[in-house]
């Protein structure tokens, strides 16, 4: 197979532990092992203790796939497989697209969404988001107008990486009725579900709305917890889930022991993790407009509606490729430039979920104010 660089994860491979400061991470303030057992239940703690390091069932464990199916409404456990999240991207890919097929995907977007099908041979039609009036923007006529007849699947990220763009449920029940007229399969990577910026913004999962909708969702991002690397595919297509676990064969062919019980504990303190998570990004998130606004000189802020991201643009004059090479030379301070998602125009990404963000700004005040 032959596939193009992952840029993003090489920029991270690159800094992610050796800048003293990250300004762009996508996920949020990760948990310790203690703060997740000192709060777990005594079923989990049991499952913890007793627990025999063999392999798994394929699937993913039961129980966790009992935890899972409750997330949704139209989810039983036989519709959940669970891996890492990037291997359920690659494992849904090589299941259903083909050579020629023709698939629509957002732009920017995380990039093996795109480059997977790219690498199986696909036609991709990007679907471009656009700013306007301070936030960002996906223009629904544009996606129907890209469909034709050999049109397999829409991908779309909401909340969006690195965007923070959310549809109402309006927008979005458009997008799932011309899926649904067109016949074709949706993969909704929900990586940040659960994180929309305000209660009345969240929208259902794909998988809750459409029969040929294919959700990823996982515990990297909205549940603080990356190092236990778990994922899930939910989907009602069942043909599908029977190949994924096929295709998995090949790549982790089951999930960590320790990590789904990790899980499980995870998922039974959802309500807490994501209290703690949604209250860091409110308070980064004011700290970011009121940081923007107090240099919009040279920076347009673009107001994220969801997950733990920000896309803003840097003013013309400054490349922002060349400003972040500096910062990170300079202040050891990572930050992500658009060019890594191959978006064009001088935008970066923040990360609005880790604790030490306001002192990251802080790091940057005087440097900035003197551009
Ligand atoms: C939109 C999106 N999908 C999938 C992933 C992959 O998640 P993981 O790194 O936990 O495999 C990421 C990670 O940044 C992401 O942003």
């Amino acid at each position: 197979m032959k596939i193009n660089k992952f840029k993003l994860e090489r920029y991270f491979a690159i800094y992610e532990f050796s800048a003293k400061y990250l300004l762009s991470p996508s996920d949020c303030e990760s948990l310790t092992m203690k703060e997740l057992i000192d709060n777990a239940d005594a079923d989990s703690l049991r499952m913890w203790q007793n627990l025999k390091l063999g392999y798994t069932e394929s699937m993913g464990h039961p129980v966790l796939r009992e935890e899972i199916a409750r997330l949704y409404h139209s989810i039983e456990e036989s519709n959940v497989i669970t891996a890492v999240p990037e291997e359920a991207i690659f494992i849904t890919m090589h299941a259903l697209l083909e050579k020629d097929d023709h698939v629509i995907i957002i732009d920017p977007v995380y990039q093996s969404l795109k480059e997977i099908p790219a690498s199986i041979g696909c036609s991709i039609t990007h679907w471009r988001m656009e700013e306007k009036d301070n936030q960002w923007h996906l223009d629904l006529d544009l996606l129907e107008n890209s469909i034709n007849a050999g049109t397999k699947m829409l991908i779309i990220n909401f909340p969006h990486n690195p965007t923070g763009y959310l549809p109402t449920l309006e927008q979005f029940n458009r997008i799932i009725e011309i899926a649904r007229r067109h016949d074709i399969y949706i993969f909704s990577d929900e990586m940040y579900w659960l994180l929309e910026h305000g209660e009345d913004m969240r929208l259902p999962s794909a998988v809750d709305c459409y029969e040929k909708a294919i959700s990823l969702f996982g515990l990297s991002k909205t549940f603080s917890l990356p190092g236990l690397r778990v994922g899930w595919i939910v989907t009602r297509v069942e043909e599908l889930l029977c190949n994924l676990s096929t295709l998995k064969d090949y790549t982790t062919i089951c999930g960590s022991a320790p990590s789904e019980i990790l899980a499980i504990m995870a998922l039974r303190q959802k309500e807490a993790i994501l209290e703690a998570n949604k209250e860091r990004i409110r308070g980064n998130l004011e700290a970011a407009r009121a940081f923007f606004a107090r240099h919009d000189r040279l920076f347009t802020w673009l107001e994220p509606r969801g997950g733990s991201t920000a896309f803003i643009k840097l003013k013309p004059g400054i490349s922002v490729v060349e400003l972040c090479k500096r910062i990170v030379e300079e202040k050891s301070i990572m930050i992500v430039p658009g060019e890594i998602f191959d978006y064009e125009g001088n935008y970066f990404r923040v990360g609005l979920g880790r604790d030490n963000f306001k002192d990251i700004l802080n790091e940057l005040e005087e440097y900035v104010a003197k551009l």
